[in-house]
């Protein structure tokens, strides 16, 4: 039996991946600070599946959960999925909320990745993948910290591709456009190509069935997203400053 470890696995993207190992016969592991969603959404799945309470901006919870977890099976496949977003687009930034961000959606991938390494490199063997976003290619208006941090995630995983190789341990990075999670449901802005969660999960679970070093879904959308990220910055700068794209709050 393989086994694989999901942070953020109670609601949303990393609730449908969680389900989707489970029924292709995996024993899961997920965490997230709230155990009520746990119940709620495992409530017909509570066989081969187990639950860790903790925050994965706290290292030292996440490294005790993840070794518990892998002591009596190992780990294949660690996803490091948690992660938050703004609640509303505003020009300046709110800056607690922009640090707490960088905590959970950088640190977070970073401890998770620590975490399953000292596991995986002693056993010979495994891949690691994080969830970052289409949000990571731009610098995007209102949403700073997020951009920031999903790209830095990017480039992260780019190097540990590269380093992690020689000791037979994948790294894979997922961008996904907009998907309908509880995170997007609080969205009051138009969301091109917003695709339902268990797609999503079905075509991340295949990326990474793959081992692609990089994956961005939906294609159309992401090719328009990478598009922009390969023009003259003057360009870009022209393009997101039109009325169409400011969102932001003042
Ligand atoms: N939905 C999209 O359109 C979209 C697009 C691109 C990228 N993404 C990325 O995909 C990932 C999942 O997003 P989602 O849309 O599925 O969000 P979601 O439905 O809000 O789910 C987030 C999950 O992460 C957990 N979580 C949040 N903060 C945590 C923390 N500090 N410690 C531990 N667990 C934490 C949540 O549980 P608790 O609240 O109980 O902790 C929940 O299980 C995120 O990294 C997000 O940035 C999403």
């Amino acid at each position: 039996m393989r086994a694989v470890f999901i942070t953020g696995g109670t609601t949303g993207i990393g609730l449908e991946l969680a389900k989707y190992y489970l029924s292709h016969g995996w024993k899961v592991g997920v965490c997230g600070r709230d155990k009520q969603k746990f119940d709620e959404n495992f409530t017909n799945h509570r066989n081969n599946i187990s639950f860790y309470a903790l925050d994965v901006a706290v290292r030292e919870d996440l490294k005790a959960a993840i070794a518990d977890f892998s002591k009596s099976i190992g780990l294949d496949l660690l996803i490091a999925n948690a992660g938050i977003g703004y609640k509303f687009k505003t020009k300046i930034p709110d800056w607690e909320w922009s640090y707490k961000m960088v905590h959970v959606n950088l640190l977070g991938v970073m401890y998770s990745f620590e975490a399953a390494l000292d596991v995986m490199i002693p056993s010979g063997k495994g891949q690691l993948v994080a969830i970052s976003s289409v949000a990571g290619y731009n610098g995007l208006p209102g949403v700073s910290a997020y951009s920031a941090t999903k790209s830095a995630v990017q480039k992260y995983c780019e190097s540990l591709h590269l380093d992690l190789k020689q000791f037979n341990i994948n790294v894979t990075t997922i961008c996904p456009g907009f998907v309908d999670t509880p995170l997007t449901q609080a969205n009051s802005h138009k969301m091109p190509f917003i695709m339902k969660s268990p797609k999503a999960a079905l075509l991340i679970a295949r990326a990474i069935e793959k081992k692609k070093m990089i994956y961005a879904f939906p294609f159309f959308f992401a090719s328009i997203v990478r598009f922009l990220g390969i023009l003259p910055r003057t360009w870009y700068r022209s393009i997101l400053s039109m009325k169409m794209f400011n969102y932001s709050r003042e």
